[in-house]
């Protein structure tokens, strides 16, 4: 088989990792990849959203199967352009994507089918949404209804800043049109964890569970990033948890999502906040998480072809989905200055240590320079995942394993699971 993998950062690598090791696959070619990617793939030059030089491209190659790694081309359509062409793709098509591209979509579907989630209210005017802060509790919650790389979520402990909130999302479109409209929701309390799941439009599969450490710096203080470091799997995912998880949220929204006529076929992400009150829903997303996909997709048993070919045919119920019974951790190796700014361009040296089976350097911004060398080209360089027999030896083994890296302004959380030492 031949397989086109769509994107190009840590969760990318990830999957080009997992479906080299299925013994279905002869060639990967990944769009548009890293310098990480290019060691299991032929990386193609063409970035995410050109859909019709992706579609020509896998109709060229003769491709068996898209993967399609990002919420972007998710939302603007990509599956529905490939299936137009005959092609096999795995991911949501257009119409149940919006499910993360819309943060209204998914508010109204959760009250509509009685899942669980924080109260919120929708505005799309200024005025209107200002009316209703004025009145509310506080902390209180804000969010741009599209996407804004995950840094749409603004939580305003005053009226001040919730003012300001409305001003920087609706007035100066700081997240473009995704500001149009915003949900104003209740602010919870709990801890948070990520589940991720397959899906074929009917039946809904469960991964590993895992949590992502959101913020730049230790103590979970400092900005909002894209993800620091990741656990899998998360001691806090009970199997108290997890049988209300099956009872009121899993399968609830993949029927919810069909009875709107929007079968959703690959990935759901479950943001959960488990609360005083049970779990709820922070958000959806419809993709593998990044960093979660590089903590979750090494423990998975499982030939990832199959699993992905049964969404795309409807036969998820045949597939005994498999995780190993062992703990992954991984520590993102970023850039000083990440997310505000920081310098590229740097080589970075040490990686003949990973051996891919129980440590991985996954590559997130990084690239081939002129001379060959492999040097840094964003704010989330690599991803250093290390596989151990529990979670605290596995995060032993990543941190030890990031020692092997080197590169000018290398920078790192030196606390990835520090909620485990509360038990
Ligand atoms: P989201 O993109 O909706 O997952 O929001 C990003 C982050 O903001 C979440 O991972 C939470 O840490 C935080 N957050 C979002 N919604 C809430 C909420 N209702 N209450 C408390 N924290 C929240
Ligand atoms: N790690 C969070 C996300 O992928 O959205």
């Amino acid at each position: 088989m031949k397989v086109l993998v769509v994107g190009g950062g840590g969760r990318e690598h990830a999957i080009v990792q997992a479906v080299s090791k299925s013994k279905k696959v002869d060639q990967i070619y990944c769009a548009p990849g890293n310098a990480g990617i290019a060691s299991l793939a032929e990386c193609v030059p063409i970035t995410p959203m050109e859909f019709d030089k992706l579609v020509a491209f896998a109709k060229e190659k003769e491709i068996d199967l898209t993967i399609i790694g990002m919420d972007d081309p998710l939302c603007g359509g990509i599956v529905d352009e490939f299936e137009k062409a005959g092609l096999r793709v795995f991911g949501p098509r257009k119409n149940a994507a919006i499910l993360e591209g819309s943060k209204a979509f998914s508010k109204n579907l959760m009250k509509k089918y009685g899942i669980p989630t924080a109260g919120y209210e929708v505005f799309d005017s200024p005025e209107a949404a200002r009316e209703y802060l004025k009145t509310s509790k506080y902390p209180i919650v804000l969010k741009a209804d599209g996407l804004a790389l995950g840094k749409g979520v603004l939580i305003c402990n005053s009226w001040e800043e919730a003012d300001a909130g409305v001003k920087e999302l609706m007035e100066d479109k700081k997240f473009g049109a995704a500001g149009n409209e915003i949900v104003i929701e209740e602010f919870m309390t709990g801890r948070e964890v990520s589940v991720l799941s397959y899906c074929d439009g009917k039946t809904i599969k469960i991964m590993s569970s895992a949590q992502d450490h959101k913020r730049a710096c230790d103590g979970d203080t400092g900005l909002n990033t894209g993800g620091m470091g990741t656990f899998s799997p998360s001691p806090f995912y009970t199997p108290e948890v997890d049988k209300f998880c099956k009872e009121h949220i899993y399968q609830k929204t993949v029927d919810a999502m069909a009875a709107e006529g929007r079968g959703f076929k690959g990935v759901i992400f479950f943001g959960l906040m488990i609360t005083e009150d049970g779990p709820k829903v922070l958000e959806y997303n419809a993709r593998f998480g990044d960093p979660e996909a590089q903590v979750i997709l090494p423990r998975m048993e499982n030939d990832i072809i199959d699993v992905m070919e049964a969404c795309i045919d409807g036969t998820l119920d045949t597939i005994d989905l498999k995780f190993a019974d062992n703990a992954a951790v991984c520590v993102v190796l970023a850039s000083d200055g990440y997310p505000v700014k920081y310098d590229k361009g740097f080589k970075i040296t040490g990686f003949d240590k990973f051996d891919n089976k129980n440590y991985f350097c996954f590559h997130a911004g990084t690239k081939f320079d002129e001379n060959g060398d492999i040097v840094t080209n964003g704010g989330r360089v690599l991803g250093i995942t290390a596989l151990g027999n529990d979670l605290k030896e596995a995060r032993a083994n990543a941190y030890k394993a990031t020692e092997w890296i080197d590169f000018k302004n290398k920078y790192m959380r030196h606390d990835i699971g520090h909620a485990l030492d509360e038990i």
